[in-house]
Parts: structure tokens; sequence; C-alpha cells
């Protein structure tokens, strides 16, 4: 239990800070902070934190990046911790590109849920936003849709004047294929960039967006897992909003940890503090229970997002 309350079981591990894609809200243009291969955890030392982890009480974890998948040896970070007594539910934060031929050596490697960012179905907006083919994403849902996972969710990081005429379809296409949509409040994680202040868009204005088209039903029960976003039901399927920034009750229930890349534990996506893990795993010095303990009181009550946050760390090196 954290300071407030909280139970922290929930670790989100980023596997590379690297990624094929460049979405104008994650990375900074022309980002150069990348960290050096050899500062990236293995996947011995990965497993080795994870299996720490759950003597700690840890259920549930999740890989990202940057883009997980650009990482040769996901299929097995991501068998070696399923494998793991005490591991409760596996899932894992994509842009697709690569699921075509992932998505099924993923389930079977024991990967219970997938999210996949999709911010638009416009092939030119997609590629203005990700540097990326719409294509490639698109055959990635499709691919992971034939591999039964538990749950598909897609993300959607709402940006005004860029994607907004984007919800209405991404919510129907969600719908047809019985996918939980989720809207995302864009966070101030990629200083710099093209994207900034001016485009952000509160959840309550994609609310109000998507009911001028369909009813939007509250969806009482808690219905993919425990996560942030409010649901509701759309179309026979349900569509979820995450207000990071403008939900007061956002961190209310924030039951997770990050690690970083290069192995450093961060108990908030919008504060600072981290605590480096690699003294603990390369040297033998403290131990990482120590290190998780640390963070867990360390974790601070809520985000600065609202307070002139000043990025050091851009979203593609902590892991969405
Ligand atoms: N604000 C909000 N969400 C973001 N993501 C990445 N960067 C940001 C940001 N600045 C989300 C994307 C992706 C997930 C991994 O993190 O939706 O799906
Ligand atoms: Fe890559 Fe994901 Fe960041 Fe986009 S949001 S640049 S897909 S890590």
């Amino acid at each position: 239990m954290d300071p407030f309350g909280r139970t922290i079981d929930y670790l989100r591990i980023s596997v590379t800070d690297r990624c094929n894609e460049r979405c104008l809200y994650c990375m900074p243009k022309g980002y150069k902070g990348w960290a050096e291969r050899a500062d990236h955890l293995s996947a011995d030392e990965i497993v080795r934190i994870v299996e720490q982890s759950t003597t700690l009480g840890f259920r549930k974890f999740r890989l990202t990046g940057g883009e997980p998948l650009v990482r040769k040896d996901i299929v097995e970070i991501a068998r070696r911790i399923w494998d793991l007594p005490g591991v409760q539910t596996l899932g894992l934060s994509t842009n697709g590109v690569l699921l075509k031929d992932l998505a099924r050596p993923l389930k079977q490697a024991g990967v219970r849920s997938i999210n996949i960012s999709i911010d638009a179905l416009d092939p030119e907006i997609y590629h203005q936003l990700t540097g990326g083919r719409l294509e490639a994403a698109l055959e990635g849902i499709g691919a992971a849709a034939a591999a039964g996972f538990e749950v598909v969710k897609l993300n959607c990081v709402l940006l005004r004047g860029i994607n907004d005429h984007q919800i209405i379809p991404l919510a129907d296409f969600g719908a047809t294929l019985g996918m939980p949509v989720r809207f995302i409040e864009l966070m101030p994680l990629a200083p710099g960039g093209p994207v900034d202040q001016q485009h952000f868009l509160p959840v309550s204005a994609a609310r109000a967006t998507l009911a001028t088209h369909g009813p939007l039903e509250t969806a009482t029960d808690k219905p993919h897992g425990h996560g942030p976003a409010k649901y509701y039901k759309y179309r026979g399927s349900h569509v979820g909003f995450i207000g990071s920034v403008t939900c007061d009750d956002f961190c209310t229930t924030c039951n997770k940890l990050r690690l970083t890349a290069d192995g450093k534990l961060r108990p908030c996506l919008g504060r600072h503090g981290e605590i480096d893990l690699l003294p603990a795993l390369r040297d033998g010095k403290g131990g990482i229970s120590a290190a998780f303990e640390d963070a867990i009181a360390n974790k601070p009550e809520n985000h600065s997002f609202a307070e002139d946050f000043e990025v050091r760390r851009p979203m593609t090196a902590i892991g969405g």
C-alpha cells in the first residue's frame, strides 16, 4: 500500500525507448536521447525484476516501449514473464505495425490483452501523426483479432484540429470489431514538437461529439480491467475516455509503477522522481525489493501536468 492507501500491484515495463513510428505527441522532433543499447535491461534482468516484484504482491504486467515489438526477444520476454508464478495478467501496448507476424506468437507466449494505438482512420492524418502507414496498423489490428486475445483495445490520443473528425469513425470501427476504443487526453510529454497545448481536446468534448452520433450509456461495471478509463456502452460495444489531465480523480485509483528500458523505477508518469535499479541488478548493491519499496513509499498523490510540467524524459522513454 502506498502513502495514499492505493494498492500497487501493476508494473508497466518499457522494453525499449526505440520506435518504428514517430508520433508527434510522443517523441520530440529530432529526439536523440536514446538510451545506449548496453543500458537497456536484458531479458534476464527484466525477468529477475518481475520475479522479485511478484514477491511484493505485483500481479499485473504490461510490456510497452517505445514500441515493444521492435525488440527481437519480445516473445521470449513475454513467455518468461507469463511462466512466473504470481503473474496474473500480461498485456502489451503497441502501434500494431509489427503485429501481423507477432500476434500469434505473442498469444501463444501468454499475452492476454493487447492495446493498439490508432489515432485516425484517414491514411493521410494517420501518416501526418505517426509517420507510418495506416495499412500496416490495420493489418496488425486484423491479426490481433484473429489471434484470439482476451481483450484487444484501441487507443486514440485526442488532438484538436488534427483528429477530432476521426472520433466518430474510430468509435464505429471499434464497435464493428467488438474492440473498445479509448480516447485519451494529450499529456505534455513531447516538448518542442508540433503538437502542443493548442491541440489539447478534453475528453468531455470528445464524449459530446460522440453523443451526437449514437447513444452513450454509462457502463456500471468495469468492463475492461481496472485502468483509468471511464467506459460507456456504445453501439453494442464500449468506448472509454481517459481524462489524464482534466479528471480530478484520475490518480486516485492509480495502481502502477513504471520500469524504464534503462532500468529506472518511475512512480509517476507526470512527476520526475526515479529510482535506479541498475546498482542492485548489476553490482548487487541494495536490493531490487528495497528499490520497489522505496518507489511505492515515494509514489506521489498525483501528477503535475497542470503545474507547468517540464519534460525531462519524453513519452517514448517512459512507456505509455
Ligand atoms: N499523451 C497521451 N497519450 C500518449 N501516448 C503516447 N504519448 C502520449 C501523450 N503525450 C499513448 C498512446 C499510446 C500509448 C502507448 O501511450 O495512445 O497508445
Ligand atoms: Fe512509437 Fe507509440 Fe510513441 Fe507512437 S506513441 S512514437 S507508436 S512509442
